[in-house]
């Protein structure tokens, strides 16, 4: 084995499931049971610098500043750079998340896939997308789709080379708008991979889902490719929610959901009823992100106001791709 000392940094941007996954066939890999789509947002990003240092004696990471003392699925993403590098070097990992307190998104995504593309780097391997995206899904399954920009499928495949995500092909539909609601929320008890693994193995209605899963990316797909925001809309709300009915059919049942994201929900509805076109869709956690076009994002900024702190309220629209920096 050789040592490096190399350097590298990179930039991805956070992502928002309209299908979502739900279930890992292989733990240790992060093989999904099924395949997702995802929307990759411009505002919020994850900037990591990595450099393998010979010197080291372990990996050492710090987010925002501040030293980790759980390394696990870094270092799943670590090893594999380590093994196709043929390194046995151990890294710095330094992080800092742009993603604003106030809009509720799980951080996860990006962190993951800037730790691919730049420990990637730093480690001097060129990998392709499919490759890095590969990569961040030991990480985190949602990061392999931080990747690419814009709309995104994760193929499910069934083994670490056939699993990685790729850019949606032909779409139209262009004008999307994401305003996030923070919903205050008590400390997360459940994590999404706790949650998955409690889903899949005890609601009765799991071997549902994945028939739901497969229809629901066909369906939205087209939605994509005709420029049909309604049934864009449609779709991801009815994914997310039964996606939710999988918690709370599991045992012992448990769910996200807080209050607020019922009252978000409901305003939602109102909206709605008053003529501008919104959905919803929520993700393993209490905070909502409202799905709808550019012109009323005024509208919907002022119903929400009536009830939740303009802080609590942050809008996104689609972002890029991961950008990896050599030093
Ligand atoms: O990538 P993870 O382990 O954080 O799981 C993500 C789970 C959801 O956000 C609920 C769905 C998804 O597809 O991102």
């Amino acid at each position: 084995t050789t040592s490096v000392d190399n350097t590298a940094s990179a930039i991805a941007h956070t992502n928002i499931a309209l299908i979502k996954y739900w279930g890992k066939a292989n733990e240790k890999l992060t093989i999904p049971y099924t395949g997702s789509i995802s929307l990759t947002l411009d505002k919020f990003y994850t900037k990591t610098k990595v450099t393998f240092d010979s010197q080291l004696h372990a990996d050492k990471l710090f987010v925002n500043g501040t030293e980790q003392t759980n390394l696990k699925k870094a270092a799943r993403v670590l090893n594999r750079v380590r093994q196709l590098a043929d390194t046995n070097s151990f890294a710095k990992i330094e992080s800092e998340n742009f993603v604003p307190t106030s809009a509720g998104f799980a951080s996860s995504a990006s962190a993951f896939a800037a730790l691919a593309g730049a420990s990637a780097a730093a480690a001097g391997l060129e990998l392709d997308k499919p490759a890095l995206s590969r990569l961040a899904r030991l990480g985190s399954g949602s990061a392999s789709r931080s990747i690419f920009g814009d709309f995104v499928e994760w193929l499910p495949g069934d083994n670490d080379e056939n699993s990685f995500a790729q850019p949606l092909e032909n779409v139209t539909l262009t004008d999307i708008a994401v305003v996030a609601v923070k919903v205050n929320a008590h400390q997360k008890t459940i994590s999404s991979s706790e949650g998955m693994k409690s889903s899949a193995q005890t609601s009765p209605y799991y071997a549902e889902w994945q028939n739901v899963v497969n229809r629901d990316i066909v369906n939205l797909k087209h939605a994509l490719t005709t420029n049909n925001f309604s049934l864009f809309g449609q779709i991801s709300e009815a994914n997310a929610m039964r996606m939710h009915a999988l918690t709370l059919s599991s045992l012992p049942p448990f769910t996200y959901f807080e209050p607020g994201t019922l009252e978000v929900i409901n305003e939602v509805q109102d909206l709605r009823a008053q003529g501008i076109e919104c959905y919803y869709t929520i993700d393993a956690g209490p905070n909502v992100k409202i799905l709808t076009q550019t012109a009323n994002i005024p509208l919907i900024k002022d119903q929400l106001s009536k009830q939740f702190s303009p802080t609590k309220i942050s809008v996104a629209h689609p972002g890029p791709g991961i950008e990896v920096i050599k030093h």
